[in-house]
Order: C-alpha cells, then structure tokens, then sequence
C-alpha cells in the first residue's frame, strides 16, 4: 500500500500579508489559478497504486481544504482527514500520520510525505523519483528526495550523499556551514519530501524521540475512544496533542537516524519559502522586474511586486518586494525576504 499523506498545517509567517493564519501558505494561488495545496494534491495522485490521499493540517483549515480538493479531484480517490487542534511542527504531524497508517494498514504500508509549500514543474521526473523512493522505504530505508543546490540557502536541510546512502543531515545551517557544503559539492538540498513505511517511522521515533511519539500516540487513542474519528476524519484531542513536544522532524529524526537514503532528482522543484521563490515563478522583465497584477513603473529595476486590486507605482526604486493584499501591504529589500517572519511574529506579539 502507498499513502500519500500532505502536510500543510503550518503558518508561512514569511509569506505575509498574503499568508496569514487564517489564509496560510498551501492557499496562495499560483499564476496558473492553482493553489500550492492542489498542486499537492495532483502530485499525490500520480503515485503507482494510490486510492486514498491522507491530509493532516489545523481542524480549521479542514472545510476550506475539502474546497481545494473537490476542484480537482480525482474519482474514487479516498481523502482522509488528520486535524490537528494546534500546530506542533512536522515531528508531530509526521508522528500522527504514521501511527495512523499502521493502525489501519500495518507497518509495511508505505508513506510518501508531501509538503504543500513547494512547487515541482516536472511530473514526470517527480513519479520517477519516488518510485525509486518507495523500493528504498519498502527495504526499511527513510527516503530524502535531494535537490541540486544553487546557492548557501540557509532555511533548507542538507544532505551529504555518498550514492544512495546518506552520510549526514544538516537542517538549516548557518551561513558559513552552508556555504562549505555548497562548496564541497558532496551537499543536496532537502527537498521536504520523505518516503518511508510506517513502521520504520514509528521504530525511529522510538529511538529517536519517544516523547514526541508517546504523547501523539495518546492523542490518536483518545480520538478513536471517543466519537470524533469516524472513517476519514481524525479530530486529535486538545489537551493531549497539546502536550507534544514542538520540534520539526528534520531535527528530531532525520539529523539523527543512520537508516537515511536519498534519491537525487532533477524534478524543476521550488520552495515557495519567501517571496522571492515565489517571485521566481513569474518571468523577469528586461529591467529585472518581476510583476503580478497591475502596476506602473518608472525607474524601477529588480523588484518583486504584486498586486491585488489596486495599481501599484513605483518610482526609482530598486530590489524590493511589495505586496499588496486587501488590508495590508508589505514592503522589504529582496535581501531581507526571510526575515518577514519576524514581521509576522511581532504582529502575534501585538494580537
Ligand atoms: N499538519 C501540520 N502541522 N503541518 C505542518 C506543521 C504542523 O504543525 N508545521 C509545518 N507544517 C507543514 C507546512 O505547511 C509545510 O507544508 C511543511 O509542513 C513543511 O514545514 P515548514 O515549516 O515549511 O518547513 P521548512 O520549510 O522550514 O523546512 C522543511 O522544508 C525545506 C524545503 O522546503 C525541511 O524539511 C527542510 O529540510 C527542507 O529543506
Ligand atoms: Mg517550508
């Protein structure tokens, strides 16, 4: 059995104003009118032998996900609800997801894992890695997706490769690691993707971080003793999925496991991690803009700007990002892109 499972709970606070928490990142629309999270979604459907998709996100995203699937959905694909009461990071909901998998298909069944903030432009390529990825789950091995590196991205993981075998996972290095690693060139970047079969997950995390697995696996219990899992919802008790530990899976397995693998692929990926990525989708003009939506421009050079329902002008200006969105507006330097999360954690800060 091959699961695909998306995960697409998390806030995308660098993606402000047009990601918020209500709003967040996989329901930023791309210019074909898709959103990341159906890209996802058709992604997931082309694996060999899929009949069901599992999604798991916030209990709140849950109609508003429905919504995106049922525009594309294929028929007889089966989708299956995770929903988290609060966000724990990607540890947890990879936790939930595997322990769900084998309750209802056993350890061998095999998860393809599915970030819903990343673009893949070649289907093809992408179906062709992660047959190879699913040979190297179902011999007990946890699959990395790496990508060809172009510059010291210091918000991505890093895997040193020899062959298949993963020598060693580095998330999110400094800049000095990074560019070392960039320079070695025995470094890929983590893709966010990860084949494995559950039970394989589930023995790394015993190992790994059994905090993190015990107290999932108490709110997966509670959930089905009491009414809120019916076949293709899950609705994780509050109290108890409060209580799991906050780590991303990057940290608290992948850094440590010594079962990795990693498939090396050229599949035209993307993260969607900041505005520039997503301004990378969008063709340069001759004076390096990049524009979505109305505007003028006089003496402009090397911006970002997108619109929504009003003109933007810009003059003399270069290398900025600027979007604008019903009620707000972001201006930044393209160098300080990243750095919008911090934007958006003040304004947490604030209420
Ligand atoms: N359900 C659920 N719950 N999903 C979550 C949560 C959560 O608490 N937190 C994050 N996610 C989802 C996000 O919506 C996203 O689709 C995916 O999990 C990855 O989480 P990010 O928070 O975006 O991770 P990252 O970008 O910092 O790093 C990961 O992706 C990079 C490539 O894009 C890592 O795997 C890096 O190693 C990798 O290079
Ligand atoms: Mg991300």
């Amino acid at each position: 059995k091959i699961i695909p499972t998306i995960m697409s709970g998390g806030a995308g606070a660098r993606l402000w104003p047009v990601s918020r928490e209500t709003h967040p990142k996989p329901f930023i629309k791309l210019a074909d009118g898709k959103s990341l999270l159906q890209h996802a979604f058709v992604r997931a459907a082309v694996l060999p032998d899929v009949e069901q998709i599992v999604t798991i996100t916030n209990r709140e995203l849950f109609f508003k996900t429905e919504d995106e699937y049922r525009e594309i959905a294929a028929p007889g694909l089966k989708c299956t609800y995770l929903l988290e009461p609060m966000g724990r990071d990607t540890a947890a909901a990879t936790a939930i997801a595997a322990l769900h998998v084998q309750q209802v298909y056993g350890d061998d069944a095999i998860i393809v894992l599915f970030p819903a903030d990343h673009m893949i432009r070649d289907l093809e390529a992408f179906r062709a890695a992660s047959v190879k990825a699913i040979e190297l789950a179902a011999k007990g091995r946890l699959v990395t997706f790496g990508i060809n590196p172009e510059y010291p991205e210091t918000g991505y993981g890093y895997i040193e490769a020899d062959g298949e075998n993963v020598v060693r996972f580095v998330e999110k290095p400094d800049l000095a690691r990074a560019k070392d690693y960039i320079a070695s060139g025995r470094f890929f970047w983590n893709s966010g993707m990860f084949c494995f079969s559950a039970g394989t997950m589930i023995g790394l995390m015993e190992q790994h971080c059994p905090e993190i697995l015990a107290q999932c696996q108490a709110s997966v219990l509670a959930a089905f003793q009491s009414k809120v899992a019916s076949g293709t919802q899950v609705t994780l008790d509050r109290d108890l999925f409060a209580q799991v530990p906050k780590n991303s899976i990057d940290y608290a397995v992948l850094e440590k496991a010594d079962n990795v693998a990693m498939v090396g692929c050229d599949i035209g990926w993307t993260d969607i991690g900041s505005w520039n990525a997503l301004a990378e989708l969008t063709d340069a003009d001759a004076a390096g803009n990049r524009i979505n939506g109305d505007t003028v421009l006089v003496g402009t050079e090397n911006c970002f700007i997108q619109s929504s329902d009003r003109l933007i002008g810009t003059v003399g200006v270069s290398d900025l990002v600027i979007v604008d969105s019903a009620d707000a507006v972001l201006v930044a330097h393209k160098d300080q892109a990243q750095n919008v999360k911090q934007l958006f954690a003040q304004l947490k800060d604030s209420g």
